[in-house]
């Protein structure tokens, strides 16, 4: 109708007209016309519980679902994708309508909170978590700098202060939640870059392990680094760095005039959740002055089970540890957080100043949280670790982190036993990774087809990986649904589909 008439409304109460090229207006509504009712970003009190109300039908009916929904469906969501190539709405849908076309968006994709993924790092996504954020996203406070809500600010520094605590280091030690592990590792090189190098550090060196998370060299590129920075150390049997090799690369960097200023340590690979010899990367560190940075980012929360110190020695010595609680915690994708022993240092790598923050400057001993991290306005994403804490309580945590080791621990025992596996390692978190017994292409071909096909039976959901040349197989128990009985499923699977592929053979 617009476009016959020439008339272009834009929802606004103005009124455009098409003139040729140009496009003109001709009506403008007084801000005095508009009527209240017709706020529609401000629904009344009962509107707004009723959309809540079916907001929480739908999470209700959604989560109870969950057990019984296949572990991935993927099919035809190409199709489904390009439905939504498409121009935003000029008026509002109703809340049912919008939501039953969520639906099948939502269902057609790995099913990440079901008890069935052990694949890859699963996610978490414990409804108390996702409580916390629409109270946070519809109170909206602003927690970037402390006067703007001291005590929210306050509880989101305890919470740093809380995993900083499970994590060993002493009550100086602070840090910053972040949107994830990737995050955390960035904000990491850079604390380590300004405390080490100071602003000139182009001849930096960082130390990796061949099994380090890719995070990392992102990590050092966003920091300025470039593949020549990098120094790739080799690994024991266990996939575990080589302390002695890390020593000689040193040496022999600062004989050749670089300066080597980081080691990263891994508390848990991606691939098998190798630690790496912490102890030893530390004494290392101390004779040639480098800061230690442990990549946690799957595995620093073990150190809530019971052996967790055994697990994860001297962790608590390392500058800086990168965990992420939306893998060990079991939140909702998008938290992370990063732990420094000195957090001055991130601090004073991020120092800037500017006028037009001096009405908020100070924060009577709350933290700025702008001040340690490369973001301003944020989320409350504090809320998201403390409601859930003080729900459930930390025994909750320590329960479940344990339960997952033990769950690694079982399906490696039965795997182990299987003619037809070998197994790459002990699981030293809760990853157990291992190949299809004989050697080369045949033996790997028969390994994908094996983890296609316990996929294809939609219980549960591993990954692979490649190591050493070998195609490696995966289950990686980290979600807060995954029990015993759909581990079982898994390992029964992979026993029945190796003896289906053996007799085919
Ligand atoms: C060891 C390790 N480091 C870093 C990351 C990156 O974390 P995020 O995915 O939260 O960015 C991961 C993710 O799986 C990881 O396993």
């Amino acid at each position: 109708m617009a476009q016959e008439s020439g008339r272009i409304p834009d929802g606004l109460g103005r009124v455009m007209e098409r003139r040729g090229a140009s496009v003109l207006l001709i009506e403008s509504r007084a801000v005095t016309d508009y009527p209240k009712a017709q706020y529609p970003l401000e629904p009344g009190p009962e509107e707004l519980a009723r959309l809540l109300e079916e907001c929480s039908r739908f999470v209700v009916e959604h989560l109870e679902s969950l057990p019984r929904q296949p572990s991935f469906d993927v099919t035809g969501a190409a199709e489904l994708a390009a439905t939504f190539r498409e121009a935003p709405p000029e008026s509002g849908r109703s809340l049912p309508e919008v939501l039953e076309r969520l639906k099948p968006a939502i269902a057609k994709s790995f099913t990440t909170p079901g008890p069935g993924y052990l694949a890859f790092i699963p996610g978490g996504g414990i409804p108390t978590a996702g409580m916390a954020d629409l109270l946070a996203c519809a109170t909206n406070r602003y927690v970037g700098v402390a006067a703007a809500s001291p005590v929210l600010a306050q509880i989101e520094a305890a919470v740093v202060g809380w995993l900083a605590a499970l994590m060993g280091y002493p009550k100086d030690a602070g840090g910053i939640l972040t949107s994830g592990g990737s995050i955390s590792n960035l904000m990491a090189v850079v604390a380590a870059r300004s405390a080490k190098l100071g602003e000139e550090f182009r001849t930096g060196r960082i130390y990796l392990s061949e099994e380090t998370h890719l995070s990392l060299v992102k990590a050092a590129r966003i920091a300025g680094f470039s593949a020549a920075n990098l120094r790739w150390i080799p690994v024991d049997g266990r996939c575990r760095m080589l302390a002695d090799r890390l020593e000689q690369a040193i040496e022999e960097d600062r004989r050749d005039g670089l300066r080597p200023f980081l080691i990263v340590g891994n508390a848990g690979t991606v691939n098998t959740g190798a630690v790496d010899p912490l102890p030893d990367l530390l004494a290392i560190a101390r004779r040639h002055d480098l800061w230690v940075h442990a990549d946690g980012a799957y595995g620093a929360f073990f150190r809530l089970a019971r052996e967790g110190a055994t697990l994860l020695p001297e962790l608590e010595q390392c500058d800086s540890i990168t965990l992420d609680p939306h893998k060990g915690m079991f939140l909702p994708y998008g938290t992370g957080a990063l732990l420094l022993r000195q957090p001055e240092h991130l601090r004073n790598a991020l120092r800037t100043e500017a006028s037009y923050l001096q009405d908020v400057a100070g924060g009577q001993g709350i933290p700025n949280f702008h001040e340690i991290s490369p973001e301003l306005s944020r989320d409350f994403r504090g809320l998201r670790i403390w409601l859930p804490l003080q729900l459930h309580g930390l025994s909750t945590f320590r329960e479940q982190i344990q339960e997952k080791l033990d769950l690694a621990r079982w399906a490696y025992d039965a795997l182990k036993e299987d003619p037809h596996f070998e197994m790459l390692d002990e699981p030293q978190l809760s990853i157990v990774a291992f190949t299809v017994r004989g050697n080369g292409e045949k033996a790997d071909a028969q390994g994908a087809e094996i983890l296609r096909r316990v996929n294809e039976r939609r219980k549960v959901f591993l990954s692979s990986t490649r190591m050493r040349g070998r195609f490696v197989l995966r289950i990686c128990v980290l979600s807060f649904r995954s029990h015993r009985e759909r581990v079982e499923d898994a390992v029964e699977a992979l026993k029945e589909e190796a003896q289906t592929a053996h007799a085919a053979d």
